[in-house]
């Protein structure tokens, strides 16, 4: 959702911003932007659609300025349009903002504004910022270094809801200003320059020194400096933050698309992701937590909470959680979680998954949980982000930065994951401590299992070929296949567009089946030896009623009467998601490039979603 860069320093703005906005592209978006400091002033351009029209407008090319801010707008206050587009002026075009987020108070502060002779352009809430700055800075008789960063906070200081906010001043020509809120912003730092994004991966080929924001910290930057302060101006200290994601991780390296490169670095993501924190003869360790047997003897429940594929990846924890350390875990979607007065309190350890770490329901989640008194444990894979911050333990997946926004790698990253961190409870608990040393030397094979797996790439590709026109495809499994079941239907509806549902297979006779008729696709999942025939009986009432069956197994299965099957490697059924999702992933990816669909940037998403 809304992407924003920024640059200060010595080489021409205008194109490093235009390639960042580039990179932030799949955050999804409708319009782009960017604002420079020229010679005779601010400089806007910007248009909806593609950030790539910025090159149509006029001018553009001969942009001189060094400092730049850009956008690229996802629509929420005004339809996307040029108007609307950022960065937006005051009125008097001293101040140019891009706003990341949503200032929940426009109105109240907009009516204040109107009353007070300003008028607005445009349907945005941020176009009340550039104004309120004005206002303030036109209040400040004292002329001196600090008075745009002085109307900047007082200005901030009034806004109630979530941003990330770049600032520039056409009469502070060698500074621009930054804060954030509930909305991602870093800043990098080269020599002689600095660049700010809303994400890492849109300038990590500038550099690979961070800092990293917390809340309602401003930023006054310059070429060579960057100095901090807190909300009441204060100065802070800070040191930069050194990423170790490489600049090639952030491109497609040869594959045609970054999901399928994604999913083809899941040997990689996982094997990563393991890390040291075990071998076959050691105890599970986690450098990040040093618990205790009293400590986690403390808690009565575990909650795991996330949005999307990261929820889908809880259901695997909260499988190896129960059976292993049996302790009762319940896993929520952040959005429903936050609004359920859900029983939370200080024998609560709380579990928040998020890829990017900026899922603004997950991050809302998490605050809810602090606020009871639970413990909490961030997973993320962005180091640093706002989850991070605000949890109490962070445990990190190192997938490296996942760009396609299906998550992928992600989501196997995720799994694995919790499944080691089940194991490292149940050590600590010492409750079933055979059953941890098997599944241990079976998480090590899989990164050799996956690679099997996705050997069965151009046999998916064939079988997508002829399904790609369907209207509806339903997923079913038991167990902790239906978890699988679940994840399979999102990706496949999130790059597809084809209606998908999944259900429990043993549900189907109590309504679903209702919709299965001559042809249509329905894909089981059966990794459960202990669930197999189960979903067996399942799937031939759906053949009997004419549906074409494709079948994931590690089992032994006769296999004449499905019309596609694919063997994985036989595992554990903790980790068996891992395995069978492959499958699913590039049966998705193949039937949306068949469609001829942008697979990296789905209609309508966005990779990080940092509102409500
Ligand atoms: O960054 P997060 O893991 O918090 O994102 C959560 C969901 O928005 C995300 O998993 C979404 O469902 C993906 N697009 C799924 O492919």
């Amino acid at each position: 959702m809304c992407g924003i860069v920024g640059y200060i320093g010595t080489q021409k703005a205008s194109p490093i911003l235009i390639n960042g906005l580039i990179r932030l592209e799949y955050r999804g978006y409708d319009s782009a932007g960017i604002s420079t400091i020229e010679k005779y002033g601010i400089s806007i351009m910007k248009d909806k659609g593609r950030v790539k029209n910025l090159y149509n407008i006029n001018g553009i090319e001969q942009l001189e300025g060094n400092i730049g801010i850009a956008h690229t707008r996802w629509a929420t206050h005004g339809k996307p349009s040029k108007e609307n587009s950022h960065p937006h002026m005051d009125n008097s075009k001293t101040f140019s903002v891009v706003h990341n987020g949503i200032i929940e108070n426009y109105n109240e502060l907009k009516k204040f504004l109107s009353d007070n002779g300003y008028h607005f352009y445009s349907q945005t809430d941020t176009e009340i910022i550039p104004n309120l700055v004005h206002y303030y800075y036109s209040k400040d008789n004292n002329n001196d270094d600090l008075k745009f960063l002085r109307a900047f906070k007082n200005a901030c200081n009034k806004l109630i809801g979530s941003f990330a906010i770049e600032i520039i001043c056409k009469d502070y020509p060698n500074n621009m200003l930054v804060v954030r809120k509930d909305s991602p912003l870093v800043i990098g730092k080269g020599e002689n320059e600095n660049y700010i994004s809303s994400d890492i991966p849109a300038i990590l080929s500038f550099t690979r020194n961070f800092y990293l924001l917390n809340d309602f910290e401003f930023v006054l930057l310059s070429r060579t400096d960057a100095k901090f302060y807190d909300k009441n101006l204060e100065p802070i200290n800070k040191n930069t933050q050194t990423i170790e994601w490489n600049t090639a991780s952030a491109e497609k390296e040869g594959f045609e698309d970054y999901m399928l490169k994604e999913i083809f670095e899941q040997p990689n993501a996982i094997r990563e992701t393991i890390g040291a924190k075990f071998n076959e003869n050691s105890k599970c360790e986690f450098d990040e937590l040093n618990f205790s047997k009293d400590f986690l003897s403390d808690f009565n429940k575990i909650f795991i909470i996330g949005c999307g594929t990261a929820m889908h990846a809880g259901l695997a924890g909260k499988n190896a959680i129960e059976k292993l350390c049996k302790i009762n875990t319940e896993v929520d979607i952040a959005s429903e979680f936050r609004y359920r007065a859900p029983l939370v309190n200080e024998h609560t350890l709380c579990i928040f998954i998020s890829q990017s770490g900026e899922t603004a329901d997950t991050i809302a989640a998490l605050k809810l949980c602090k606020e009871k008194g639970a413990k909490t444990i961030a997973i993320s894979n962005v180091i640093g982000s706002s989850i991070t911050r605000e949890a109490d333990y962070s445990i990190y997946t190192h997938a490296g930065p996942e760009i396609a926004v299906a998550s992928t790698k992600a989501y196997t990253s995720q799994v694995v994951l919790l499944v080691i961190l089940a194991i490292y409870f149940a050590e600590i608990l010492e409750i079933n401590t055979n059953e941890l040393s098997l599944l241990k030397k079976e998480i090590l094979k899989l990164p050799k299992k996956i690679e099997d797996t996705l050997d069965l790439s151009s046999r998916i590709r064939d079988f997508s070929k002829t399904v790609y026109q369907e209207k509806d495809i339903f997923f079913l499994g038991r167990g902790i296949d239906e978890t699988v079941a679940k994840e399979g239907s999102l990706k496949l509806k999130e790059i597809s567009y084809i209606h998908s549902e999944s259900y429990a297979a043993g549900e189907l006779k109590h309504g679903p089946i209702a919709l299965i008729e001559n042809g249509v696709t329905v894909v089981g999942i059966m990794t459960d030896p202990k669930l197999v025939e189960k979903t067996i009986s399942n799937l031939q009432e759906v053949i009997t009623r004419g549906a074409k069956t494709f079948v994931i197994t590690n089992q032994q299965v006769d296999n004449s009467m499905f019309d596609f099957i694919v063997y994985i490697p036989e595992t554990s059924p903790f980790i068996s998601p891992i395995l069978s999702i492959i499958p699913l992933q590039l049966f998705s990816y193949y039937i949306s490039k068949e469609k001829g669909l942008d697979v990296d940037k789905p209609r309508n998403l966005a990779k990080s979603v940092t509102v409500e």
